[in-house]
């Protein structure tokens, strides 16, 4: 697919203007969604939220948390009529950035087995499996386990 997400989006902070449009977008891709209270208590409490933007359009956001020099990626999420163009790679790039200009020197995610795509994305972005979390998340009438993964910044 061609990489057009270079030349149409921008990125800019999240308002809590913006939740309206987020949680549609994040009802969309997730069978077990953020709910609203996460997105707005991540902009209460100073998390890096972000918003990619082409023209007026929101199609995608990402959720930062910094812990001393450590980053940890809570939230990356294209709209799913977006995906597949280059935009999450882009996004996990631009986060990645502005976490090392904030100090950051690795950064942290947690993605379930079942993610196909996260998983490759984040393992062609550098990012390593360093641990496993049993049951982490919520999934149909159980639960499914969590990898850890790890990036360090150079
Ligand atoms: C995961 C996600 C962020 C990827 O964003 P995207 O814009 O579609 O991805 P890109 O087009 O930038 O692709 C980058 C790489 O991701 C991987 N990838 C993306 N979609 C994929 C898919 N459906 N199957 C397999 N690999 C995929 C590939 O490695 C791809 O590189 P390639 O194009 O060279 O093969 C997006 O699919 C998404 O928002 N999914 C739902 C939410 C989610 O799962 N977020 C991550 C939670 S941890």
């Amino acid at each position: 697919m061609t990489e057009v997400a270079d030349r149409v989006t921008v990125f800019r902070p999240m308002k809590t203007d913006d939740l309206d449009t987020v949680m549609a977008i994040e009802r969309g891709i997730y069978a077990h969604p953020w709910t609203r209270g996460n997105f707005s208590d991540s902009l209460d409490a100073g998390y890096y939220c972000w918003i990619a933007e082409s023209g007026s359009e929101i199609v995608g956001y990402g959720v930062v948390m910094m812990v001393l020099d450590e980053a940890h990626l809570l939230n990356l999420s294209i709209a799913s009529w977006w995906q597949r163009r280059g935009l999450g790679r882009q996004m996990l790039k631009f986060l990645t950035e502005h976490a090392v200009d904030h100090a950051a020197q690795c950064m942290y995610l947690e993605v379930r087995p079942s993610n196909v795509a996260g998983r490759a994305l984040y393992a062609q972005a550098g990012f390593r499996e360093i641990a496993m979390r049993p049951g982490y998340y919520p999934a149909g009438p159980g639960c499914e386990d969590a990898i850890v993964m790890e990036k360090l910044m150079p």
